[in-house]
């Protein structure tokens, strides 16, 4: 295996055998990238306590280094090496963990710079993924990682998205099936117990997170801030973020009288399947609307479509709130022109 060789071809895949997770953890522990499997996007994992390893990450994925990582840990008690906890968030631990919800907390003197983009919070997460846990067992260490993506596009939901657009960047692949629930973990900002803030909407929602804590939860970054603190706040604020290269519009419902007709050329995006007999550029996320089968497909049926050769794609958002929420931000960063 030439998985270190400077002129590799293209990554490898590896299944989740016990030998695979052995093989994958003496690469981290090395300080090389492999890309695993979560129950929400595939990630991009390095040893989140080499900074080295750290830098690659950014390097792989063309990311700019004021956008922090995710760091993953396999139980409680890595937390307090890398954070400062918080009632709050022993609360929502015991609640949502191990599972889609990342926090954020003031950090140790141990996460360097180069994973927090040199603010003083970290952004935790311990992930439900099967096989991303045994591997963190394995390799006994917390793993930095970002969705498995080149910057800006689309997030992926199996091995084969990343390795189309990773695989000749790096070198390890743990491919772990589609992803369960196919949309980025929900981030709370718990840096203040009192005032928890969803940053980042996800399958976790709002009012699961304010019955848990017993208080409101704020949304979104608060207001009067001005760009420049914007790593600190917001993240994934890029607005152009999870971007097919083809333009995306957006319609709050879509009529029959719009897509009977329009150009071939043209694709319609549902989240439930129209009734009748459609054309061949109509496309939906899930027969009767389920949005958890409907979020599972969204990325993949983005990046299909984006693979496709239409001129425009047209999405109809997701009704209703809490998984609705976090499907439209993903439409509307898919959208975004900016
Ligand atoms: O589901 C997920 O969260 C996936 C899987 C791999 O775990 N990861 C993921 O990572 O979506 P990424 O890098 O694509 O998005 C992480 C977001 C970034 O937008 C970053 O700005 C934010 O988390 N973030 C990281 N550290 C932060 C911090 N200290 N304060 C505020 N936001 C932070
Ligand atoms: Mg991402």
């Amino acid at each position: 295996m030439t998985a270190s060789s400077k002129t590799r071809a293209s990554a490898r895949l590896y299944r989740g055998t016990a030998l695979n997770i052995r093989r994958l953890s003496a690469a981290l522990r090395r300080g090389e990238l492999v890309a695993v499997p979560t129950e929400t996007v595939y990630g991009l994992a390095a040893d989140a306590l080499n900074p080295k390893a750290c830098r690659a990450i950014f390097t792989a994925k063309g990311r700019p280094t004021a956008d922090p990582l995710i760091v993953h840990i396999h139980d409680w008690a890595q937390l307090g090496q890398l954070a400062q906890p918080n009632e709050a968030a022993a609360q929502l631990a015991e609640a949502f963990w191990p599972g889609p919800l990342t926090m954020v907390l003031p950090k140790t003197d141990q996460v360097d710079d180069i994973v927090t983009s040199g603010l003083p919070s970290v952004a935790v997460r311990m992930p439900g993924h099967t096989l991303f846990r045994k591997l963190l067992l394995d390799c006994g260490l917390p793993l930095a990682a970002p969705s498995a993506n080149p910057f800006g596009y689309v997030s992926p939901t199996t091995a084969e998205h990343v390795r189309i657009s990773l695989g000749k960047r790096i070198g390890h692949i743990l491919d772990g099936g589609p992803c369960r629930i196919g949309l980025e973990s929900t981030i709370v900002d718990l840096r203040d117990p009192a005032a928890p803030r969803i940053l980042r909407p996800g399958a976790i929602t709002r009012g699961q997170i304010a019955d848990v804590l017993g208080v409101e939860v704020l949304v979104g970054r608060p207001k009067g801030r001005s760009s420049e603190h914007l790593p600190q706040v917001a993240p994934g604020l890029l607005k152009r973020h999870y971007s097919p290269r083809t333009p995306v519009d957006l319609h709050e419902r879509i009529h029959e009288n719009e897509w009977r007709g329009s150009p071939a050329d043209e694709a319609w995006l549902f989240i439930t399947r129209p009734a009748g007999r459609l054309p061949r550029n109509i496309f939906w996320l899930d027969a009767r609307g389920d949005l958890r089968a409907a979020a599972r497909h969204l990325f993949g049926t983005l990046r299909q479509l984006d693979g496709a050769g239409f001129r425009r794609i047209h999405a109809e958002l997701a009704p209703g709130h809490d998984l609705a929420d976090a499907i439209n931000d993903r439409l509307r960063r898919a959208a975004s022109k900016g």
